[in-house]
Formats: structure tokens, sequence, C-alpha cells
């Protein structure tokens, strides 16, 4: 299996983010490796329908994963036959996911605080799967409780192929930075494969933290949300600059990708719809950072973690794809499902993207006006009020005393 994982690039684990048809898309780009979203174990050993079409896999998929989140080895156990009979190629654990509700339940990153359950989970892993089993981590439960060695360690002892990392701890959830020395830690305490994770935005960054750490694969997750294409960027070490046009025959493609898994009744347009809005303030995010101009300001701090201006003005359709607000994107997102599925991707195009994408910035032209008008108005209020001492706030004192 290492060579599955040696220069690997990972399509991480996302709940709603890497469904089938998200994935799917993303091989296109080059991902090397797939994950599930996050299976709740006791509802996958139930059987419940939802959780059993989350195991299916598309056909691009050469190496793909299913993800369990339990703290009980019975259900870990009975999920075990499942997956291998579903052609899964590997499980992973999820020790990683911060979310409260998970982590007072005993399940995520809290198993980086339970070692005597982590390790139960680790024993059942290694008596009873015939697949290979992978592992996900963070850093550690919290600051001053960095025990990624420690957990690293125990993944490898119990027999899994490879690690993956996420360089910060549950409490800091998406905060901060991802600290890729605590890959370089996992890497220095295991022979197995590790795949280093978190904040990888251009290939100049993923350059440079796989030089830091020595991982042996990277995985990526908001980097693939915010541009599918990242895939191929990471492959051939370059900045791709795609042109709105280029960019929306993407997200078509994605959309038509969701319709063919979803259903392309009013059911199934309504739930890609509501997918590509959720998807929209991740594309919206998207901007162009090449090299010789942003590297330096990589080395401070991680792109993605870093606000970039927002695009108020240019060509029509540049602004509408970095265009914010709730409305639009919805109106966005349908305006993708309706056009899709009546497959006339440039019609549509120039008579509703065009239109919408103008109406978007008379919005964004009047909402900055009417700012300034404010900014105008309080401006004047302020000279119009007396000072403290009784004087018109800006006239010099003197002049406005009487009979000076
Ligand atoms: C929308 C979203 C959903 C996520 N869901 C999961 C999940 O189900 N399982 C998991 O292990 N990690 C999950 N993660 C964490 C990612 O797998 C990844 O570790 C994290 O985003 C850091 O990588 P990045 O900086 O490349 O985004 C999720 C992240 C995002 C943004």
């Amino acid at each position: 299996m290492l060579n599955r994982w040696e220069n690997s690039i990972v399509l991480a684990p996302m709940s709603k983010g890497s469904n089938l048809p998200f994935r799917r898309l993303c091989c296109e780009f080059g991902a090397t490796v797939t994950v599930s979203e996050m299976i709740f174990a006791s509802s996958l050993a139930q059987g419940k329908r939802k959780d059993q079409a989350l195991l299916r896999r598309s056909p691009l998929e050469k190496c793909f994963g299913v993800q369990l989140l339990t703290n009980r080895p019975e259900e870990l156990s009975a999920c075990l036959p499942i997956i291998e009979a579903s052609g899964a190629d590997f499980v992973d654990l999820n020790c990683g996911c911060p979310v409260t509700e998970m982590t007072e339940r005993g399940m995520g990153a809290q198993l980086l605080d339970r070692l005597t359950r982590l390790e139960k989970l680790l024993e059942v892993l290694e008596k009873e799967a015939h697949i290979p089993f992978t592992v996900k981590l963070r850093a550690g439960y919290k600051a001053g409780h960095v025990n990624i060695q420690t957990t690293a360690r125990m993944a490898q002892e119990h027999g899994a192929c490879a690690i993956a990392v996420h360089g910060r701890t549950r409490e800091q959830r998406y905060t901060g930075t991802a600290d890729w020395n605590v890959v370089k830690q996992a890497v220095e305490s295991v022979n197995i494969p590790v795949i280093g994770n978190g904040d990888i935005l251009t290939w100049y960054e993923a350059q440079d933290r796989l030089n830091l750490s020595g991982a042996t694969g990277l995985m990526i997750g908001r980097g693939a949300l915010i541009k599918p294409w990242i895939f191929q960027e990471l492959r051939e070490k370059t900045d791709l600059d795609l042109t709105p046009q280029e960019r929306i025959a993407i997200y078509l493609r994605l959309t038509n990708y969701m319709l063919e898994h979803f259903g392309d009744d009013a059911h199934g347009q309504r739930t890609v719809s509501s997918f590509l809005f959720w998807h929209f303030d991740l594309f919206n995010r998207y901007r162009y950072l090449p090299y010789d101009q942003y590297y330096e300001a990589s080395l401070q701090h991680p792109l993605i973690q870093t606000r970039l201006n927002n695009i108020y003005d240019g060509p029509p359709l540049e602004v509408a794809l970095a265009g914010y607000g709730k409305s639009f994107r919805q109106d966005m997102a349908n305006l993708f499902v309706k056009c899709a599925a009546e497959k006339h991707p440039q019609v549509w195009l120039e008579n509703e993207l065009l239109p919408l994408a103008q109406k978007l910035m008379e919005n964004y032209r009047r909402q900055a006006e009417e700012k300034a008008a404010e900014k105008a108005l309080k401006e004047a209020q302020k000279q119009a009020q007396p000072s403290s001492s009784g004087l018109p706030f800006n006239e010099p004192i003197a002049d406005s005393l009487p009979n000076s």
C-alpha cells in the first residue's frame, strides 16, 4: 500500500463537502486518494440507508477510504464487514473531529485525550479489519497536551497502514495556523506513511510544508473546496489562472455530476441547489495567487487563513464569482441547477448569469454610495454638534469668543 501514499494528494474527508460528485471532480483534477464523508458507526451498524449511500464511490476513485466516527469497539466491529463488502480500499478512524457534540460523546478528537479507549478501537481494527486501515489525527487535544508522537506510534503498533496528521489541536478547531512541525514530529516517530494536512492553498505552500515535515503525501480540505483544480496545481507545481468562464464551466460540471447523483427531478434539483449554495460560499474565496506575488506572504501566514480583498469591481463575471450575500448565492445556485438541467450553458451564461452579475454590481455600487452618504451625514452632524466647551467643534477658539 506504500506506493498508494508516496507523493499522494488526498482529498480530505469532509462532511457535506466530500460527497461523491465532488470527489469525482477532484479525481479528474488529480486527487490520488479520496475519503468518504464521516459516517457515524452507530447508524451504519443499524443499516440506515442514508449511511449506506455514503459508501458509494465513483469509478474514478482508484483508492477510496471510508471514514468512521465512533468510540465504541462493538460498533466498529459491526461496521467493518459492511465497509469491506462495499469494496472500499481502506477504513479510516476519525480522531480529529473537534465538534463539541461529538467530543462530548467521547468521539473524534476526544479520543486523543482518552488513549485507553483509542487503544481498544485500534485493537478491533488490528484484529478484525480485512482491509488496510488509517487513522486521522490532530496534534493533540489542547495546547500543552500535544501527544502526536504517542498517538502516531499507537496507530503504527496496531497496524495502521498510514496516518493523516492535521497540525492543530482540538481546542484550536480551525483557528490559528496548522503547525507542520507537528507533522514532522509524527514523521520522526513512525515508519508508516504520514500524510500532512492543514492550510494548503497553493503549490508553493505545499512544497514548503512537504520540505519542512518530510511527509509522504498531502491531504487537502478547504483548498479543494475553494478551487477543486488545486490537485492539478500541486501535481504540476504551477498556478492555474482560470478565467471566470473556465471556472463557471467547472462549477457546471460539478452541478451535472450532482444532478446525476442526487437525481434531476424536483427533489434532486432542490438538494443540488442547497449543496451549490453552500459551495459558492467557498468558491467565492478563490483568488489568483501567483508564486511571484504571494510566496513571501505565504511564509508569514498561510494564505488560506489570510483575508484577501473582496472584489466589487471589474469584469461582471469575476465580481459575480467573488460575490457574497446569501440571496445572491442562492440565485446563483438556482441558476446553475436550471442551466445544467436545461443543458444550454452558453445561452444561459449570456442571458441569465451576466444580467445577474450586473445586478449584483449595481447593488454593490448602491451600497457603497449609501455608505458614503451615511459617512458624510455623520461627519456633518459631528461638525454641527457643540463641543464640550460650548464652542463649535472645528472653529478656532479665538474667532468664536464674543468681542475678542
Ligand atoms: C466542511 C468541512 C467538513 C469537514 N468534515 C470532516 C470530517 O467529516 N472528518 C474529518 O476527519 N475531518 C473533517 N474536516 C477536517 C478536514 O478533513 C481537514 O482536516 C481540515 O479542514 C484541515 O485541512 P485544510 O486546511 O486543508 O482544510 C472537515 C473540514 C471542513 C472544512
